[in-house]
């Protein structure tokens, strides 16, 4: 066989082989971008060498072959595939090649979508009844999924409406919402079941069951865009305008569809969604951008595989595969320790990744993670990178499994597992260098005791040398003993003295917050303090009495005495107070307004950065004016207070249930105003 034709086989049956992972185990061992790769690759040498072209190529077929336990039906009209394009240079290739087979100098109007990354299904309604919904399978031949489809909540099993044909294929994207996802999988590792990698696979791996009770349990969602055959009725002779008709019939669209005339406006959009990506609470893995007139996409029709009037713009995919090379196990400030998986450098929307988070002893075995093996590495967001599976048929022979500690990397005491937790903690509290580290630079740090001019390098040499143990030591050193330390000159080494000075008039929630006990932030930390008034009374308190405070459960009410009932953790607030001077006012509490206002037993969130004053001071603020401050937003909450940056998510949630909303401007104007 000739070189060119073994390369292409060879080529077409790696895509193959990643089309059958994909569409029908709902497992891919790839990342998309390198299966774009794969495909792009395919076209140009089939564009370079148009005689080896096969009409069983993958540049020709739709999804992979069916393989299914479900029934497969014919749909009545094709459901084709899209063609991608990945920047600018090649989408105006795509207007100018469309402006040239139209014969038209005007620019072209274009309906852009969100590209939702799900499944797609095919929903036939006969007589305005949902009588059959089938998967794309591979573009002609689907999988039956019609019982499992009328358990997804915002599908319409009846439309209601004016002029509804009496047959209508309804095409659109089966998909799971981000939270949804997260819910599913934390289920999933409580009863040590089936993991999904992406949301993806677990709206396909949701969807494609056999007993429609399970789908029914993930909580899918869908969302229309296009329609397929259409018998008895004619619908607007514009994509948009068909969207809202069958909005008006009950089906659910997206409502960041825009129409848009212009390369350079369409080209914006894809660009600004791409940069808001991380805000919806479903995945997306581009744009979708269709011409708007059906007459101009009747002219335009379709190859075998995708229509010629529509054009994918694919996003960077948010995983890559990557080697680990090896394992280090971190020591957080209660004791936690934290695989940390360091990898061969990659990037990941544009961001060089080189860690990844484990979490815990539990996601080493569930991944089955060696040493030397490629993983896929996923980066969500903000979020600390994550490992989402291994690809086994890659490991090598030399691959080094991974065991979990028995004693603490760092001081070498034992590491226990706390009954019903998955999370192991080294026993050596403060005892344990890495441990003493974090204390230091939680109780320093600016929410806490603000003590300006020690940062992580100074904490991490004072406690190497030994001269700091725990936080009371901080007050005896002196400017000589600063200045042993590398990099400090004396204008710091009298700043920091001065600032630990400073430090020792707080108040007395700052002074919890400082102390680090496991799950009390500084909200809760407020909480405490406005409720109980005195350290003694918070100290010992029983769990009845913490569990009366605003927001505090059994977890963090068990916390708080665990932290207490040690004498280490006694000694060390003795000193602090009688030894090194720290020192509050009575609890603010006795400034709380007494009038109603406002925020009077009113539940607030906060999201956010407020600019004008610090985040602790609004919470302050907010607390003498007698409002309950809450860091997660639910229905039971009254204000959501909005600084710059407001989250997305929060704002959705607030106006779905009536929450009233406050910008930061509006915040101030009223502290500054209201009567003392
Ligand atoms: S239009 C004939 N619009 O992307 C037009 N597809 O990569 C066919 N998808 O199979 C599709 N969001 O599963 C279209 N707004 C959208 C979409 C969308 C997601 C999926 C769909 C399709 C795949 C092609």
């Amino acid at each position: 066989m000739i070189k060119k034709q073994k390369y292409i086989n060879k080529i077409r049956k790696k895509i193959h082989h990643h089309n059958y992972l994909y569409h029908i185990l709902d497992d891919p061992e790839i990342s998309d971008d390198k299966y774009d790769e794969l495909f792009k690759n395919l076209n140009l040498f089939e564009e370079k060498y148009p005689e080896l072209i096969t009409t069983d190529s993958p540049t020709k077929t739709i999804g992979a072959p069916i393989q299914s336990r479900l029934n497969t039906i014919y749909h009545k009209t094709p459901m084709l595939s899209l063609n991608n394009i990945f920047n600018d240079k090649e989408y105006f290739n795509f207007n100018k090649r469309l402006k040239n087979i139209l014969k038209t100098q005007k620019e072209i109007t274009f309906c852009c979508e969100l590209k939702l990354d799900g499944l797609a299904v095919n929903l036939l309604y006969k007589n305005s009844k949902l009588v059959q919904a089938t998967t794309r399978g591979n573009g002609f031949l689907g999988e039956d999924v019609t019982e499992n489809v009328k358990t997804i909540r915002n599908i319409p099993i009846i439309l209601i409406g004016d002029d509804i044909p009496t047959l209508i294929e309804i095409r659109g994207e089966v998909f799971i919402q981000k939270n949804k996802f997260e819910d599913l999988n934390k289920e999933a590792v409580k009863n040590n079941t089936k993991i999904f990698s992406n949301t993806r696979n677990a709206a396909a791996g949701s969807l494609r069951q056999i007993n429609p009770k399970i789908t029914a349990k993930r909580k899918l969602d869908f969302y229309c865009y296009g329609v397929g055959l259409i018998e008895g009725k004619i619908l607007p002779d514009s994509h948009f305008d068909r969207l809202i008709r069958l909005k008006s019939w009950g089906i659910p669209i997206n409502n960041y569809s825009k129409l848009i005339t212009g390369p350079e406006s369409v080209l914006n959009f894809c660009h600004k969604i791409e940069e808001n990506r991380n805000q919806f609470n479903f995945d997306i893995d581009g744009v979708v951008i269709k011409i708007n007139s059906i007459c101009f996409q009747e002219k335009l029709g379709c190859s075998s595989k995708a229509p010629r009037w529509a054009v994918a713009f694919k996003y960077n995919s948010k995983e890559q595969s990557t080697l680990l090379k090896k394992i280090d196990f971190q020591v957080g400030r209660t004791g936690a320790i934290t695989p940390v998986a360091r990898l061969k450098p990659i990037q990941i929307d544009g961001v060089t990744i080189s860690n990844a988070t484990l979490h815990n002893a539990d996601e080493i075995k569930r991944l089955n993670l060696h040493i030397g093996d490629t993983v896929i590495v996923r980066r969500s967001g903000n979020v600390i990178p994550q490992i989402v599976k291994i690809i086994i048929n890659k490991r090598p022979l030399n691959s080094r499994e991974i065991i979990f500690p028995d004693n603490c990397p760092i001081c070498g005491s034992s590491i226990k597992r706390v009954k019903n937790e998955s999370i192991s903690r080294c026993i050596g509290s403060l005892t344990c260098k890495a441990q003493r580290k974090e204390i230091l630079k939680h109780f320093v740090s600016r929410n806490a005791l603000n003590v300006k001019g020690i940062g992580n390098k100074i904490i991490e040499q004072l406690v190497e040398m030994e001269i700091v143990k725990t936080p009371s030591d901080l007050y005896l050193l002196s400017i000589d003993t600063l200045l042993t330390l590398d990099g400090i000159k004396k204008k710091l080494a009298e700043y920091i003295i001065n600032s630990l000075e400073k430090s020792k008039k707080t108040t007395l929630a700052k002074f919890i917050y400082s102390l680090g006990i496991p799950d009390v932030g500084e909200t809760t930390s407020i909480n405490l303090a406005l409720h109980f008034n005195t350290l003694k009374d918070i100290m010992t308190a029983n769990e009845v009495l913490l569990k009366a405070v605003y927001n505090i459960g059994d977890a963090v009410a068990k916390n708080i005495i665990n932290f207490f009932a040690k004498k280490n953790n006694q000694i060390m607030i003795n000193n602090l107070i009688y030894k090194s001077g720290i020192y509050w006012n009575q609890c603010k509490s006795s400034n709380k307004i007494n009038s109603n206002n406002l925020f009077t037993n009113k539940i607030v969130v906060l999201t956010g950065s407020i600019e004008s004053i610090t985040r602790y001071q609004v919470k302050d603020k907010l607390i003498e004016l007698n409002a309950k401050v809450s860091e997660k937003i639910s229905k039971k909450t009254d204000i959501l207070i909005t600084g710059k940056n407001a989250s997305i998510n929060k704002l959705k949630l607030a106006k779905t249930f009536n929450i009233k909303i406050i910008s930061e401007y509006e915040l101030i104007n009223f502290l500054k105003f209201k009567k003392p």
